[in-house]
């Protein structure tokens, strides 16, 4: 089968390294790709947005099956049009997208359904966000309505911190048309984990859980980014809290989706909070993490496109979705200075024996040679028995990698080794 994937980071490597395995793919190519996943697909200079361009690259070149990874182009309607011509997709239609692309939309999805997450008010005037800050409790939480990658949250310690939050999102439009709308949320506090899940609309697979490191420093220190690594599983996902997440977020998500008249296939990933009342929903994305899927999938023991053809075919229920019980972990390899600014160009090595582990999200080739092209970089991911080793064996295979100015995190994993010994 010829298989296409749109999007170009770290999350579109591991899927394309995974999709190689099956037996029953022939071709992939990626629109538009990096200079990394060049070795494992033929990148096309087509960008992830550019959903009529990316229409008729799958019909020209008799594409059988596409996977539409970043939420941009599944938000702004890819799976439709791709569909529309009789191409099969992973991914959810628009209707079903907007529950990452509107947090107006999957806030009030949830209280309609009775759904765990953090109470909230929704603004649409700035004057009457900033009376409600007058008393709100503090800490508060303030997020933009729509995509803002990944940047429309801030957490206001202060009262006045809140109101200038309110005013940039309503006032200045730091995140343009994204802050029309705000939700003003409760503070909530626990641990974080991400569970990413199939689901074809009528069964939903939870993946292995996971956990991410979102900011920049170690210790969770500095600004908040993509994500500077992961490791799966998450430790403080037992089996009981697992129950608990099918019963009241996971399966709930899903017949909600499905009343609302929005069946949503392909990945529904939910960004939770274990509080001390029970898990809550931080977020949904509607569609796989970056970089859980780093260590998510090189834990599946299953046959990807098989599985994702059975979310598209409605026969998830059949299907055969296993992963191995062992430990992964991954850590991003950044440019000094991300989130904020950052020097691109630098020559990249990696050496061969390694290269099975590394996921680029950011290069470019230029003369047959890798440059660095982006604040993050890529992606180291080893599995291994215990957590303890994997975390050892990705720290081994940094020291290999070099490229100017590499900045990463000394301790991704190290609160989950902690939590293990709790
Ligand atoms: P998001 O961009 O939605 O992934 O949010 C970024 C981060 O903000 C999350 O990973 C949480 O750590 C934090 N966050 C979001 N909402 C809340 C909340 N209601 N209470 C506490 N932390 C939150
Ligand atoms: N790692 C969080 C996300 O993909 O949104």
């Amino acid at each position: 089968m010829n298989i296409l994937v749109v999007g170009g980071g770290g999350r579109e490597h591991a899927l394309i390294k995974k999709l190689k395995q099956s037996e029953k793919v022939t071709k992939i190519y990626a629109l538009p790709g990096n200079g990394g996943i060049a070795a494992d697909a033929e990148c096309v200079d087509i960008g992830a947005k550019d959903i009529p361009a990316i229409v008729d690259f799958a019909v020209n070149n008799s594409i059988d099956y596409a996977v539409v990874a970043p939420d941009d182009p599944l938000v702004l309607g890819a799976v439709d049009a791709l569909e529309e011509k009789g191409i099969p997709c992973f991914g959810p239609r628009a209707n079903a997208a907007i529950i990452e692309g509107s947090k107006v939309f999957s806030k009030n999805l949830m209280k309609k359904y009775g759904i765990p997450t953090a109470e909230y008010e929704v603004f649409d005037d700035m004057d009457a966000a900033l009376k409600y800050l007058e008393t709100a409790p503090i800490p508060t939480v303030i997020k933009a309505d729509g995509l803002a990658l990944g940047k429309g949250v801030i957490i206001a310690q202060t009262r006045d911190e809140a109101k200038d939050a309110v005013r940039s999102m309503m006032q200045d439009k730091v995140f343009g048309k994204s802050g029309d709308h705000i939700v003003i949320e409760e503070f909530l506090t626990g641990p974080e984990v991400s569970v990413l899940s199939f689901t074809d609309g009528k069964t939903v697979v939870p993946m292995i859980s996971s956990m991410d490191h979102k900011r920049a420093g170690d210790n969770d220190t500095g600004l908040n980014t993509g994500g500077m690594g992961t490791v799966a599983p998450n430790p403080y996902y037992t089996e009981d809290i697992a129950k608990v997440c099918m019963e009241k977020i996971f399966r709930p998500t899903v017949d909600a989706m499905n009343a609302e008249g929005r069946s949503f296939k392909g990945c529904l990933y939910f960004g939770l909070m274990l509080t001390p009342k029970g898990p809550k929903v931080i977020e949904y994305n509607c569609r796989f993490g970056d970089p859980e899927t780093q260590v998510v999938l090189p834990l599946l023991e299953s046959d990807l496109l098989t599985i994702m053809q059975a979310t598209t075919n409605g026969t998830l229920a059949g299907t055969e979705v296993k992963f191995s019980s062992k430990n992964a972990c991954c850590v991003i390899m950044a440019s000094e200075g991300y989130p904020t600014s950052y020097e691109k160009g630098y020559e990249m090595t990696v050496p061969d024996d390694i290269a099975d582990s590394v996921y680029v999200a950011g290069a470019t080739l230029k003369n047959g040679k890798l440059l660095t092209n982006g604040g993050r970089v890529l992606g180291v991911t080893s599995v291994a028995d215990t957590l303890e080793d994997a975390i050892k064996l990705s720290y081994g295979k940094v020291e290999k990698i070099k490229f100017g100015n590499a900045y990463y995190r000394h301790d991704i994993g190290k609160r989950a080794l902690e939590a293990y010994k709790e």
